[in-house]
């Protein structure tokens, strides 16, 4: 036998054995029951690169600007917590009343992750159809923005359909709880609206590990006084970002590893530099001490549980089958807006300069 034969094989056998590894490593990962009309290959046959179209681009977007992977993370979260994943949050504001956008807690969401968004759903369209949903490309995006930064690889259940209406703002304000929350009233508020636990809620609450805040989010914890549960190094740093009430700067939300999907968030909290109040909190109480400090020490255990409630909170409310539609445009309903669509459509523009 030849040497190049020999060495042909064990390349063969090598790829064969990583393939069977990665394989490995996602069947591993425990996923929840998937509800009725959901599914793993959904667009396998009807727009196989859909995967690859969004995390090439996606890829690019991070590379330029790894902040983004932040935001898109959270618009996922906003768009499940309120009337379920159906894409209802990125709907702009009709002759029915101001959107769900425009709705306190999503003011602060990044302009840009909207942009991504209906750029990603525009090269997909182009090259699959009109067969993908906002929804499902919102969930994507999500899981993306979590392996680019670092986190765990996980398979999405695909199949959601997009809604044709948006939540008012007092039921989006219900729905997503304040930073300003203690651990009671989100326990409270997760298993009241989403059916979610305390695991899921600490797990869920590990996607600060990534992003930003606005000083205005936790001023409560720095004036008139230190919020007790606060760390004095940390406090005295926030005070030089957010030096009086109501200004517009931000800081990150996990200090140690700002940019990087991981379980640093946790030991944040162990050492009292948690940002926000619902954030710190929770190492105060009890009822989920014993979980922040269990992912502390053990990533590994934090990545299956967050992929675990991430797909819950992924499958909250979806439409599937002949509910809900496939938007042609991630902003607008398409019943009246045929002719927009069509045209926009046609152009078939390259969104890529936003
Ligand atoms: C449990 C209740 C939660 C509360 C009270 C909360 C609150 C907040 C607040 C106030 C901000 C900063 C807004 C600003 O000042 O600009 C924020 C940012 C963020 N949140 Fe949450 N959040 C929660 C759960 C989640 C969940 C479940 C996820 C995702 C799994 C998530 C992901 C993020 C990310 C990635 C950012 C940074 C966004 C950016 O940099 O643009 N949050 N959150």
């Amino acid at each position: 036998m030849s040497l190049s034969t020999i060495s042909l094989r064990s390349l063969l056998l090598l790829s064969l054995l990583s393939l069977h590894v990665s394989l490995n490593a996602i069947q591993a990962q425990t996923y929840p029951p998937l509800v009725n009309g959901l599914s793993w290959t959904f667009h396998d046959f009807d727009c196989p690169n859909l995967e690859s179209i969004i995390t090439n681009r996606l890829r690019q977007v991070f590379q330029n600007d790894i902040g983004q992977a932040a935001g898109l993370l959270r618009l996922h979260f906003h768009d499940c917590f309120v009337q379920g994943c159906d894409a209802s949050v990125l709907l702009v504001g009709s002759a029915s009343g101001p959107s769900e956008q425009a709705a306190p807690p999503n003011l602060s969401l990044r302009q840009q992750a909207f942009r991504i968004i209906e750029d990603l759903r525009n090269r997909v369209h182009r090259q699959c159809g009109r067969v993908v949903s906002c929804a499902d490309i919102t969930a994507l995006a999500a899981r993306d923005a979590i392996v680019l930064s670092g986190g765990p690889a996980y398979e999405v259940p695909l199949g959601r359909r997009d809604g044709t209406t948006f939540a008012t703002r007092n039921e989006t304000l219900r729905n997503l709880p304040a930073p300003t929350s203690n651990t009671s009233v989100l326990l409270t508020s997760l298993a009241t609206n989403q059916n979610l636990n305390a695991t899921d809620l600490v797990a869920l609450s590990g996607g600060h590990t990534i992003g930003i805040g606005h000083c205005t989010s936790f001023e409560g914890r720095l004036f008139p006084a230190r919020d007790p549960t606060m760390d004095q190094t940390f406090f005295n740093n926030l005070r030089g970002t957010c030096p009086a009430l109501n200004t517009t700067n931000t800081t990150v939300l996990d200090i140690r590893s700002p940019n990087v999907f991981d379980n640093r968030y946790y030991v944040d909290l162990m050492n009292r530099q948690g940002l926000f109040t619902s954030d710190q909190d929770m190492y105060t109480d009890s009822r989920t001490r014993g979980i922040i400090t269990s992912f502390a020490v053990n990533q590994t255990l934090f990545f299956e549980k967050f992929v675990y409630s991430m797909t819950k909170m992924g499958q909250l409310n979806v439409l599937t089958g002949t509910r809900g539609e496939i938007r042609a445009n991630c902003s607008v309903r398409n019943s009246g807006n045929d002719f927009l669509s069509l045209v926009v459509e046609s152009q078939g523009g390259d969104l890529s300069g936003f």
